[in-house]
């Protein structure tokens, strides 16, 4: 079991280890007395994972409840989080319970979002089941909600009590969706470590995923807790995310997350060339680290088809 401390507003611990998901309840009850958990998470996730987590939470003296939303970014808006907040109103969760976010990025920050506004704040653990949630959106404390107008317009930064990563929960994904995280691993090693990118871009990691998740919640950890509400050093975790914030937009979000930072990181790299910013060969190694995700480019050619 691997433990990295995040020194946020609120302190927190990031464990990551394989089939730790029956351990949530035991974890959970170090931090907090038996109360009720409201566990958000999306249809796919609740089939594979929901009885699993709501026997550890039940067997650690939790009383927990579902709330299950449909799968996909159009879950990310304002109407499901109405509706989550009414079910958590229905299930009598308290100010001093706990909201429990189980899934990917959609749930993660959905979840949160709710647990920050419900009540006027409430307590809320991440456990992260995609690839990308664990090395990133679990991290960090960015909550919120899509708008017709934009990408992630409605939110607050609002920090888990604790995040739980099972590693491996990335088993039952499929191919694409484990490779929307590579992109975001990818920005990693571009912004912080050579050691990493390199090793993504080789494609020899995935019996090694506990210590990429580890490294990449280091990186954001350490990022974080030096500017934790994005006015200066944060925004390197941008990278690549202006261009992938309006393709996803642009394509009313059937162009994925991960798919999308993938080319906005290729689109970084083009500008960046051009504008005589960086090494000409940034570009070739960018796209040479995306290979293992040539399905992203693929999609990009289609893309700038549609859309340029
Ligand atoms: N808050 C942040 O700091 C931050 C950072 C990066 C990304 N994000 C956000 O994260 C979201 C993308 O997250 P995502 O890529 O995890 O997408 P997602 O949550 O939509 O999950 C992708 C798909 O995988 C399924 N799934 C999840 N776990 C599974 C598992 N273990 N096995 C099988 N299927 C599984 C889901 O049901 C869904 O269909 C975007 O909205 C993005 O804006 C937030
Ligand atoms: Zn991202």
């Amino acid at each position: 079991l691997k433990r990295i401390f995040i020194k946020a507003s609120n302190e927190y611990e990031v464990l990551i280890g394989k089939g730790i998901l029956d351990n949530v309840g035991e974890y959970l009850a170090k931090l907090k007395k038996p109360c009720r958990a409201a566990v958000v998470t999306d249809e796919n996730v609740n089939k594979l994972y929901g009885v699993r987590v709501i026997n550890s939470l039940e067997s650690a003296g939790f009383s927990p409840f579902s709330v299950v939303i449909a799968p996909g970014e159009s879950s990310k808006c304002l109407s499901v989080c109405e509706a989550v907040l009414d079910m958590f109103a229905r299930g009598d969760l308290t100010g001093s319970d706990i909201v429990v976010a189980l899934g990917g990025g959609v749930v993660g920050d959905l979840a949160g979002f709710c647990a920050a506004i419900y009540r006027r704040g409430m307590d809320f653990i991440q456990i992260p089941t995609t690839f990308l949630a664990a090395i990133d959106s679990s991290v960090g404390g960015k909550t919120g909600v899509d708008l017709a107008s934009g990408k992630n317009l409605a939110g607050v930064f609002h920090q888990p009590r604790l995040v739980v990563c099972d590693t491996e929960t990335f088993n039952t994904l499929s191919p694409d969706i484990f490779s929307e995280g590579t992109a975001e691993a990818i920005k990693y090693g571009l912004i912080a470590d050579e050691a990493l990118f390199e090793k993504i871009s080789s494609g020899n990691f995935l019996s090694e995923t506990d210590e990429i998740v580890s490294r990449c919640v280091d990186i954001k950890g350490g990022i974080v807790s030096r500017d934790e509400f994005d006015k200066g050093e944060r925004r390197l975790l941008n990278l690549g995310h202006t261009f992938a914030h309006a393709i996803e937009n642009l394509s009313e979000y059937k162009i994925s997350h991960g798919a999308a930072v993938g080319m906005g990181l290729v689109l970084a790299a083009q500008t960046a060339v051009r504008k005589g910013l960086c090494e000409e060969n940034l570009l070739d190694k960018t796209k040479e680290a995306l290979k293992t995700i040539l399905y992203l480019l693929a999609r990009l050619i289609h893309f700038l088809k549609c859309f340029l």
